[in-house]
This record gives C-alpha cells, structure tokens and sequence, in this order.
C-alpha cells in the first residue's frame, strides 16, 4: 500500500483497499453461477443479490471501522452523518449488466470525499486481480505501479470509451454523440463498467471517455484517479464535473477540446 503524509488519509486509503478486496472476492465466488435479478428504475436497470451483499459487508466494515463518517452507497444500505468529515461514495458492483450475463467486466469502486473533496479513490477488478487508487496529491496507481494516461495528441488515433443512462430507450440522448464520435475516432468501445473506463483513461488504455447522467457513485473514485494520473474530467461544457447526475468528458487532457467538440451539437 502506498504510504502518504497524512496518518489519517492512510488509514482511509487501507479500509477503502479492504472492503474492495473483500466485494470483489464476494463477485469472483458469485461469478457464472446463476444469481438472482431484479429491475430498479427501469427494465433493463438491474441487480443482483451480489450487488447487496457487496455492499453490506462493505457498509458494515466502515461502520465498525469508523462509525462518524457518511457512507453513501448505490444501493440503499449506507446512512449519512450530517456534517461529517469524510464520507464514502460506494458502487458495490460497478457493471451489474455485465455480472448478470457472464460478461467478464465488472468492478467494485470506492470514493472517499474529505470536507466534500476528493481525497481518496479504489477501484477493484476482481478477475484480473487489479486494484486502481489514487490519493490526491500522491498519484494514480494499479497495484504498485504508477500510472500516467496516454499522449494521443489526435482524435483519429484515439481509442475513446463511452456508456448510455438506463433512460436510453426512452431518451437516446447519446445516440447522435456516439455517432458524430465513430466519424473521427480510431475507435469506440462501450464495456459497461464507469469505474472501468474511468480507471483505463488513467492507465492509458482509453484516450478518452465520455458519459452523460451518471451517478456520485459511478465517478466518485475513477475522476481522482483519471486527475492524479494526469488527465482530465470535466463537464461536457468544459466546468467542473457536476455531482448528480454526472455527465463528463475524462481525457488525457490532449484530446479534452477535439472530444467536447465532437459531442457538442453540430
Ligand atoms: C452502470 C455502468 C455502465 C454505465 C451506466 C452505469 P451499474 O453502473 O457503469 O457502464 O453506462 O451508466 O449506471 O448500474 O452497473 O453500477
Ligand atoms: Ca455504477
Ligand atoms: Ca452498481
């Protein structure tokens, strides 16, 4: 684990590494083997009887740990503490569409605000073992390795991520972007976990990343990590990204401008 200054972010950066782990060895055991779906704000909004169980042994490992800090968590079982320091932004199963069909791309995912700051992000992808973090300050890393996104200076040569909102069939929102985006792109992919895409755009593997209406949970560790390994994340508009919903652009800051240009309306 990495080691910063400050005894107490420490501490935050160990817990959020733990309960990572410990979901993410709750998702490898479930993995292919039949589990339960449900439907939450529409039809093809699920989760999984994983999703819960990921997220109470997270929440009730925070709350022994340290019961004064806010948790707020995707599904339900987290509680806030009004004018609490540090407060958790959980996704127990980040890629439920994913989980639910077998497809290998999922993640648990950690954000931890201080004073309502970024200061800390884990996320974990359980099957390839890889554990993403990022303290603020201190870097971006997978396992001990220090992270730096891509130098793609040209859209032409960039791999670029996206993700459509569980209104999609209703709002196709992202469908014209997508398209205008496949005109000039060396490539697009859609794999269904944020977090992920989040954590690739750090790692270089994305050059850039765009999703509209995502949520506190969804971003809340994966903008500090893109942030600390030297990328950027803001809204489509070019202003801080905004909390709820999060629509942002993330980028190796070189692409930042191309990107907002192509989803901006023609
Ligand atoms: C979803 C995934 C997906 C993104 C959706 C998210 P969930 O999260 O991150 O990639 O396109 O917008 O809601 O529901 O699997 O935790
Ligand atoms: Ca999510
Ligand atoms: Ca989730």
């Amino acid at each position: 684990m990495r080691m910063t200054a400050d005894p107490e972010v420490t501490r935050v950066l160990g817990l959020a590494q733990r309960i990572a782990r410990q979901a993410g060895a709750i998702q490898r055991e479930h993995f292919e083997t039949g589990v339960s779906v449900a439907t939450k704000s529409s039809s093809i909004d699920l989760v999984t009887e994983v999703d819960h169980a990921c997220e109470r042994a997270m929440v009730a490992a925070i709350e022994r740990e340290r019961p004064g800090d806010g948790i707020l968590a995707e599904e339900g079982h987290g509680r806030e503490v009004a004018g609490c320091e540090w407060r958790w932004v959980i996704d127990p199963l980040d890629g439920t569409t994913n989980y639910a069909h077998g497809y290998p791309c999922f993640c648990v995912s950690v954000g931890v605000l201080r004073n309502g700051r970024r200061e800390v992000g884990v996320v974990y992808e359980p099957l390839r073992d890889d554990l993403y973090h990022a303290v603020r300050g201190a870097g971006a890393f997978r396992g001990s390795r220090r992270l730096a996104v891509s130098g793609t200076e040209d859209i032409g040569a960039a791999l670029v991520a996206t993700g459509f909102a569980y209104d999609v069939h209703r709002s196709g929102e992202n469908a014209a972007c997508f398209a205008r985006m496949l005109e000039v792109a060396q490539g697009i992919r859609r794999d269904g976990s944020a977090a992920l895409d989040l954590c690739y755009v750090a790692a270089g593997r994305f050059d850039a990343y765009w999703e509209f209406k995502l949520r506190p949970w969804d971003v809340a560790a994966g903008i500090l990590i893109v942030e600390e390994a030297g990328g950027r994340v803001t809204a489509p508009d070019g202003g801080p990204p905004p909390s709820d919903p999060a629509s942002i652009v993330a980028s190796n800051g070189l692409l930042h401008e191309q990107v907002r240009d192509r989803l901006r309306e023609p």
